[in-house]
């Protein structure tokens, strides 16, 4: 194995002061222990730029600790193998690599000096402290991820640990693991494209609504579009300021991926909500679906939450894991699978009923299968078969990938252009709040409304209540019904459908 850490130095009094000039990620703690080995930190280097400033301090006690420093591919036999003792995990590294070294002031480069107590004020001991201070270079073959440990054997550890982590100078990536390059400058770019689609989504809601037909599933889609630019808008000012002084804005993050949350669940609720033809094929859900998608986007939601709290809480740091790497993680890939079987069986009762509107359904259908199942097939290649060094900016452009061609794809389908095969809108607006409007004080005075929601011939079928009543002996038709047939045949004349005309 040719990886090999080359350790020399190259300031002797680095301080405080070097953050002054250089950059990167910067990682501050205290670790108090008992257990003799404790991680500390890990970071992915870029082959040959790779540098570490580094300042240990802890109070004077009669051992050294020492840091070790594990390359990826001897980390999964130490980290949590209890068949292992410390002084074990301490001897699987070769000693003469250079990938420990002890904090001692007897060793020469790591510059270790006693600090009197009245200069460390902060510290609360009485014999002072000892701190040391010194820069790394990690050279290897291929971008690496190397573990930082501090141990001790037998010893309890008190060491406060200051540390800046850089991969070369470049100003876009030089404070990046090497796994994260290039993600601000694509999520950049993905930005910019998604605020390119909203403005354009703006601009056909516009037109959409001179026309009457702007309803509340291009809504949706508008505000899905909105919170995507949001998270990446939120995502790329962390990212912007991370590149600028190496501390982590955990709070965009959060933020970011909450908003990119919300975008999701409206986009996969819009996605059911077309399946079951809502505003295409009818003006409203019966309440029994409303419940049912209420329920499941509750459910959900509460996914979601179990995973961020997951995220935050529970998520191994010395680990390297990809985001969905955790049970509410694949649980978030099982109920997005679950909703492509719901969004497919919708979609396959609309299709039957409304054939007319195969145009816009089959393709519909066929596009958003393949966008259902990308995201949790990429979730398993990543995690299955990535190398951990490429995954974190591989799986970042493949997601937005994935998303800019849902988008795309609904953008292009809905556009209100004359030249338009696929478009599904054919209600007009104005008909399904006058239409809500009926089963509202429907609902306040006839009890059978309830009856009228479980079966087929719901006021909000369009098509099915018109078939229904085709086959009933009605005599004089009711409120309901004449505004049924009225809206049908809107409906169907808006079509320009021949085949269908037939049927009248
Ligand atoms: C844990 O340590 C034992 C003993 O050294 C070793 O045989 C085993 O392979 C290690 N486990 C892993 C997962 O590497």
């Amino acid at each position: 194995m040719n990886f090999r850490v080359i350790f020399w130095v190259l300031s002797s009094l680095v301080g405080h002061c070097f953050f002054d000039y250089a950059h990167g990620k910067v990682a501050v703690g205290v670790i108090k222990s008992n257990l003799g080995w404790e991680f500390v930190e890990r970071f992915c280097f870029y082959p040959n730029i790779g540098k570490l400033h580094f300042t240990f301090s802890y109070p004077v006690q009669s051992t050294s600790p020492k840091i070790l420093v594990y390359p990826d591919a001897l980390w999964p036999t130490v980290y949590k193998n209890s068949s292992k003792n410390c002084q074990q995990k301490v001897a699987t590294i070769d000693i003469t690599t250079n990938q420990v070294f002890y904090l001692s002031p007897a060793e020469a480069w790591t510059n270790c000096r006693l600090v009197k107590p009245a200069e460390s004020a902060s510290l609360i001991d009485t014999g002072g402290t000892i701190r040391c201070s010194a820069v790394l270079s990690f050279l290897s073959s291929r971008e690496r991820w190397w573990y930082m440990v501090v141990s001790d054997c037998g010893q309890p550890i008190d060491l406060s640990y200051d540390l800046l982590f850089l991969n070369g100078d470049g100003i876009m990536t030089k404070h990046f693991s090497a796994d994260e390059f290039y993600i601000l400058e694509v999520d950049i770019a993905f930005l910019f494209t998604f605020a390119t689609m909203l403005i354009m989504s703006l601009v056909f809601a516009n037109k959409l609504k001179e026309l009457n037909y702007l309803h509340i599933t291009y809504n949706l889609f508008i505000y899905s579009l909105l919170f995507k630019c949001l998270h990446l808008f939120v995502i790329c000012i962390g990212l912007g300021k991370f590149s600028s002084d190496g501390l982590d804005v955990y709070g965009a993050k959060v933020v970011g991926h909450v908003m990119e949350a919300i975008s999701f669940l409206i986009f996969i609720l819009l996605l059911i909500l077309f399946g079951k033809g809502l505003t295409i094929t009818r003006g409203k859900i019966s309440m029994t679906s409303m419940i049912k998608i209420t329920v499941f986007m509750i459910l959900y939601v509460c996914i979601y939450v179990a995973f961020f709290i997951w995220e935050a809480v529970v998520f191994d740091r010395a680990l390297v894991l990809y985001r969905y790497e955790s049970y509410p993680g694949y649980c978030l890939l099982v109920i997005q699978v679950t909703a492509w079987l719901w969004f497919t069986y919708a979609t396959f009762f609309t299709v039957k009923n409304y054939p007319e509107k195969k145009y816009f359904y089959y393709p519909f259908y066929l596009l958003y299968t393949l966008w259902f199942l990308a995201g949790p097939i990429c979730v398993l290649i990543a995690n299955l078969a990535l190398d951990l060094w490429v995954r974190e900016k591989v799986a970042n452009g493949i997601f937005h990938t994935i998303n800019f061609f849902g988008y795309a794809f609904l953008l292009f389908l809905t556009r209100p252009s004359k030249a338009n095969k696929n478009f599904p809108y054919h209600i007009k607006a104005t008909q399904i709040a006058a239409m809500q409007e009926d089963s509202n004080s429907d609902n306040n005075n006839n009890n059978d409304n309830d009856n009228d929601n479980n079966n087929k011939s719901n006021i909000n079928d369009l098509g099915a209540s018109y078939k229904s009543e085709n086959n009933n002996s009605w005599g004089f038709p009711t409120n309901r019904q004449k505004l049924n047939l009225e809206f049908y045949d809107i409906f169907k004349a808006a079509d320009n459908n021949e085949k269908v005309a037939e049927k009248f």
